[in-house]
């Protein structure tokens, strides 16, 4: 395969960057395989009508991400590397593998972050409206591209009724404080996000854990809680819960709606993870956007770092989360929402996203090599996967043992509500580790333990 082909646009990006994306796509695709002698200077200069100049350029830009290496006197290859399209090394942890945290793999951001900034650096009178006050609802051509980014995932928005909030923690926050009062309940998936239960706490606030199996809350369970314990409304992550990874089917969906219409209950329905899989079942606020508060954010799609989540609400209650988020901090920057708009708009985020996905499969691949038969849940798209420890493991015995083996994971006791019990399982975070080859010893230490438990004591 060769790459004297390459299509360049005269009024696209610069040549050498079209040249490089062009190398990593066919490494990506498999066209150009490791090893590979890409053409000398001049020749692939020659081949593509440009100068000797971008051509050097453009190599030393594929270096830097880590696809090719120029071997010197020898020419350039294709490197024979780990690191999938667009990753970056992230600073490791000497000694340490984390499976903690549900981040994005290490994608390199960089170039893109630096093409939007550099856009909007390229307009000052637009640039010198973002540094004004704006509406708290945000600006609304912002919120138009995100509902049409939205509904291209398949999530059915109204630019109207959407709110920019700083990640999907704070939109949680927002709906916990216009919604309740100290003393309310809430009702959530028996496993449920830890953040939740925090701000419960600070607000003063009850979880009641309701049933769930392998696709989320049991409809049953849930008309038994309403009754019981009127609740102000229920949590739910239907779509890669956190931690379980379960996914509601459509008819899960279709009968937790009845109940929480019956019941006249809200429905928070945290997307978060939503849109990583590449094909998923109708978001709840699809089917029923009259219940639904949809919480969504670009953290785990787009870039943590962003800190952009959104709110999408039945009318009723738009005008009390503006007010809310008035008392807040007025509005979201609109620098961040501009920023966020440009990538959403150039197909940059998806690019990422897809990145995302491919890294993803990838990762899974390898944990699956390393653990063949372990008993965990996952999804190839998801960050995390949900481990249940072998019979002769005890989960407190476990947790130390990862400990003195440099592995970071989550505890089950950390998604349950303070006195409730927790089952032996962990969370692992698939996605944390920096790289592959971070991924895989911490794989191998994992498979060495699961296959050794403790020899367990006996009383007399
Ligand atoms: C289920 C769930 N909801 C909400 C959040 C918060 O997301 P953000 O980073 O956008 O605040 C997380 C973060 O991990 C999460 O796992």
């Amino acid at each position: 395969m060769t790459i004297t082909n390459i299509a360049l646009e005269k009024n696209g990006a610069p040549m050498y960057r079209q040249i490089a994306d062009a190398i990593a796509e066919k490494v990506h695709n498999q066209e150009l395989l490791p090893g590979t002698r890409l053409p000398t200077h001049r020749a692939l200069a020659d081949a593509l009508c440009v100068t000797v100049g971008t051509i050097t350029r453009a190599y030393a830009e594929a270096e830097r991400r880590g696809i090719v290496e120029a071997k010197v006197g020898a020419g350039t290859y294709i490197s024979h590397t780990d690191k999938p399209l667009w990753t970056f090394a992230a600073p490791e942890r000497p000694g340490i593998t984390s499976f903690g945290y549900n981040v994005p793999p290490s994608i390199n951001r960089a170039d893109v972050f630096a093409d939007a900034l550099q856009q909007l650096a390229s307009h000052p009178s637009e640039l010198n409206s973002l540094m004004l006050y704006q509406p708290p609802s945000g600006i609304v051509r912002h919120r138009e591209v995100l509902s049409q980014w939205l509904g291209h995932h398949g999530v059915i928005t109204s630019p109207s009724q959407l709110l920019f909030c700083s990640g999907a923690q704070s939109a949680m926050q927002l709906c916990l404080l216009t919604l309740c009062r100290a003393g309310d309940t809430i009702l959530a998936d028996k496993f449920t996000y830890p953040g939740l239960m925090s701000l419960a706490k600070q607000l003063q606030l009850t979880i009641k854990p309701v049933e769930m199996d392998d696709e989320g809350m049991l409809p049953e369970s849930l008309r038994a809680a309403c009754q019981q314990y009127q609740p102000r409304a229920v949590y739910l992550t239907p779509t890669l819960q956190n931690p379980t990874t379960a996914t509601m089917g459509e008819a899960r969906r279709e009968a937790i709606i009845e109940i929480c219409r019956d019941q006249q209950l809200v429905i928070l329905e945290d997307d978060i993870n939503g849109l990583l899989p590449n094909e998923r079942p109708e978001p709840l606020v699809n089917l029923a956007p009259e219940q639904v508060i949809y919480i969504g954010g670009l953290a785990k799609t787009l870039a943590p770092g962003l800190r952009l989540g959104f709110l999408h609400l039945p009318e009723k209650f738009y005008p009390h989360f503006v007010n809310a988020l008035q008392n807040h901090s007025w509005m979201i920057s609109p620098l961040l929402t501009a920023m966020a708009t440009i990538l959403l708009e150039n197909g940059a985020a998806n690019q990422i996203l897809d990145t995302i996905r491919i890294d993803m499969k990838n990762r899974w691949q390898r944990v699956k090599e390393h653990l063949p038969d372990a008993d965990l849940r996952y999804h190839p798209h998801g960050f995390h996967g949900w481990l249940r420890l072998p019979d002769d493991w005890a989960l407190s015995d476990f947790l130390a043992a990862c400990k003195d083996n440099g592995l970071e994971v989550k505890s089950a006791e950390l998604f349950v509500p303070p006195g409730y019990g927790a089952p032996p399982y962990i969370r692992l975070a698939v996605s944390a580790p920096p790289t592959l080859a971070q991924l895989e010893m911490g794989c191998e230490k994992l498979a060495q333990l699961l296959a050794n438990p403790p020899i367990s004591e006996f009383a007399l």
